[in-house]
């Protein structure tokens, strides 16, 4: 089992010495509210009791080198030049970097890396390397960050790894508190605690398939962040509401007439055919951190637009069920959350849809994917009796792993 203590003996063998920080980063479960943060509408997740340790000291001689007992390949990054690297977990630490670029200017650090978090997507475990990377070196040289502080500057770090993500991610790990789960809101940005009731237990399970967002996963996530984005921009025309900036359903989704509005929306459109439609500048469509997106590709709208309406409202429904302890109605709304993911947002996959229905039948309240889809991880929402049938459902279902998890304190300093 991985603690502060062996992080510490792991930096001792890999550089000698002491390190002179060590963070640990929690992984997050989002229990409801998926593909809404980028559309600036709430979600409500949970910091787990899986963690990613990073053991930190400084150096001087300007250069970052991270060993990982989990992945391959030593980085070696120069903090004068952090940009474009080919294994994909340095991308996050040259994100980091370059989001640190201002705090101690030439000087380096040597990391150690360990953990009890599955990569693979679904538990955040790039968004906890990148949370707990940038607190590490901010406090190694000399400059600690607010755990809020480190979360904004992580959301922006992730994006330089090409997938256009919301920021759900790093507020939960930067924030978690135990026994309660987060509602983030976006517009403007806002964190409430949502104490969780007694007769609660969690259970996440693998789905066999690897959904990294900073790899296979980005196109197809940052297609899901355009349609929304066309459709905001249709839908602020339809009802005759300016908006500023990057379009957000988060914008137009108190209107009421929106969601009636919702159904005539176009199914497909291309980026640079939606902004000729309401004269717009397409940029405020495709623009990116740093990937690109082609600005005649046909994206799906409405279902994408319904998706995230509906979801928006399940996320509301779901607090309400979980101050009144009303455990069936939260767990309904897990499900529907799944079958609007499947049907609508199409994030879902055969593997998630089967250990998802294997876990409802095996007890749980409800259970769906968990984070952007596309493989990783499904969460189910059950009575503590059942975490034992429900484990060996999904193990039988997937082949696993599958495990409780509890809600837990976000980002501290062990
Ligand atoms: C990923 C992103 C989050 C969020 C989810 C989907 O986990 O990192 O910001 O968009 O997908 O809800």
């Amino acid at each position: 089992m991985v603690s502060a203590e062996s992080i510490r003996a792991g930096f001792g063998g890999r550089f000698g010495g002491e390190p002179s920080v060590v963070v640990r980063a929690p992984g997050r479960v989002n229990l409801i509210g998926e593909h809404t943060d980028y559309c600036g509408l709430p979600v409500l997740p949970i910091a787990i009791d899986r963690a990613t340790f990073i053991a930190a000291a400084p150096t001087a001689d300007g250069i970052l080198r991270a060993t990982s007992a989990a992945f391959p390949a030593q980085a070696e990054i120069a903090r004068s030049a952090p940009r474009h690297q080919s294994e994909p977990w340095h991308q996050y630490l040259s994100g980091a970097l370059h989001e640190l670029a201002a705090v101690a200017p030439g000087r380096g650090a040597n990391l150690f890396i360990d953990g009890d978090l599955p990569a693979g997507g679904g538990l955040s475990s790039s968004s906890a390397l990148t949370v707990g990377v940038i607190s590490a070196l901010a406090a190694a040289w000399g400059s600690p960050l607010e755990p809020v502080e480190a979360a904004r500057l992580a959301t922006t770090a992730e994006r330089h790894a090409g997938a256009e993500t919301g920021g759900m991610d790093q507020q939960a790990i930067a924030l978690g508190r135990a026994g309660n789960a987060l509602r983030i809101e976006f517009l403007p940005p806002a964190v409430r605690y949502v104490p969780l009731p007694e007769g609660l237990a969690f259970v996440v399970a693998y789905s066999g398939q690897d959904a990294p967002k900073g790899g296979s996963v980005r196109d197809a996530y940052n297609e899901r962040v355009v349609g929304t984005r066309i459709a905001a921009l249709m839908l602020a025309d339809m009802l005759g509401v300016e908006l500023e900036g990057t379009p957000l359903l988060g914008n137009v989704a108190g209107i009421d007439a929106a969601s009636v509005m919702v159904v005539e929306l176009p199914d497909q459109m291309a980026p640079r055919n939606a902004a000729n439609a309401v004269e717009a500048n397409v940029e405020r469509v495709i623009q990116f951190a740093t990937s690109h997106f082609d600005s005649a590709r046909k994206v799906p709208v409405k279902r994408y637009a319904q998706h995230v309406l509906s979801e928006a409202e399940r996320v509301d429904a779901a607090e309400v069920a979980l101050a009144a302890g009303d455990l069936k109605t939260f767990g309904r709304l897990l499900n529907e959350s799944h079958d609007s993911l499947r049907n609508d947002c199409r994030c879902s996959t055969p593997a998630l849809d089967k250990v998802a229905a294997a876990m409802r039948k095996s007890g749980a309240f409800g259970a769906r994917l968990t984070g952007a889809g596309f493989g990783g991880y499904a969460v189910a929402a059950c009575p503590p009796a059942k975490v034992q049938a429900v484990v060996e459902a999904a193990v039988a279902a997937t082949g696993g792993p599958a495990f409780e998890v509890t809600a837990s304190d976000g980002l501290s300093f062990a």
